[in-house]
């Protein structure tokens, strides 16, 4: 959603060497901490997917802050995608790669109806795992992974490549 782009761009801080010396990292708190900002924020999204889709699915833990008010905003539910052994009973769950190391991230399936056309949200595009393992959850459990919104997305990473054939909406593209 190109019309949000300077909303964003603009509330972002960049802070260098975090979270290890030459990586510079873009934090989206003080966009949360403006009231009016992450307002129009949410407002501008559900205006951009209001009718197209049929649930949020937010990703364990960043992807939460912008998933629940948008699934609020627009009348729809959140599912809740968590990492690891956070979700009772039974969950079906999928291990991705990190830059160092391997994740996982689980799914209560029953959660996603039959068909359901799921936005999954989150803050970054990195590497492309987590989202790729939020697609193969979201599939799994029957629904379809009809977009992806991403609030910044680290093109150099080429997390695109790993979402092909899926409609990615990056609000930031950071070249
Ligand atoms: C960060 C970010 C994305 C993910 C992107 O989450 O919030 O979810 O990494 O990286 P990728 O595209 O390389 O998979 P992180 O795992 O740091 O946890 P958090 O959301 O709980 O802070
Ligand atoms: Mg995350």
């Amino acid at each position: 959603p190109s019309s949000l782009t300077d909303l964003v761009l603009t509330h972002i801080r960049e802070v260098p060497d975090f979270p290890e010396p030459c990586v510079l990292f873009r934090d989206i708190t003080p966009l949360l901490a403006d009231g009016k900002a992450f307002r129009e924020l949410i407002k501008g999204l559900a205006d951009f997917y209001r009718g197209r889709i049929d649930s949020v699915a937010g990703l364990e833990s960043r992807g939460f802050i912008l998933a629940a008010p948008l699934a609020v905003e627009l009348g729809i539910g959140m599912i809740t995608i968590r990492k690891a052994g956070k979700l009772p009973g039974a969950v079906f769950g999928v291990d991705y790669a990190l830059e160092y190391g391997t994740a996982r991230m689980e799914v209560h399936p029953e959660i996603v109806k039959d068909g359901d056309r799921v936005l999954i949200i989150d803050d970054v595009l990195a590497t492309g795992g987590t989202a790729r393992a939020a697609i193969d959850l979201v599939e799994h459990s029957g629904g379809e992974a009809t977009a992806l919104c991403m609030l910044l997305e680290l093109a150099d990473l080429n997390g695109r490549k790993k979402l092909e054939g899926y409609t990615v909406d990056s609000v930031v593209v950071y070249e």
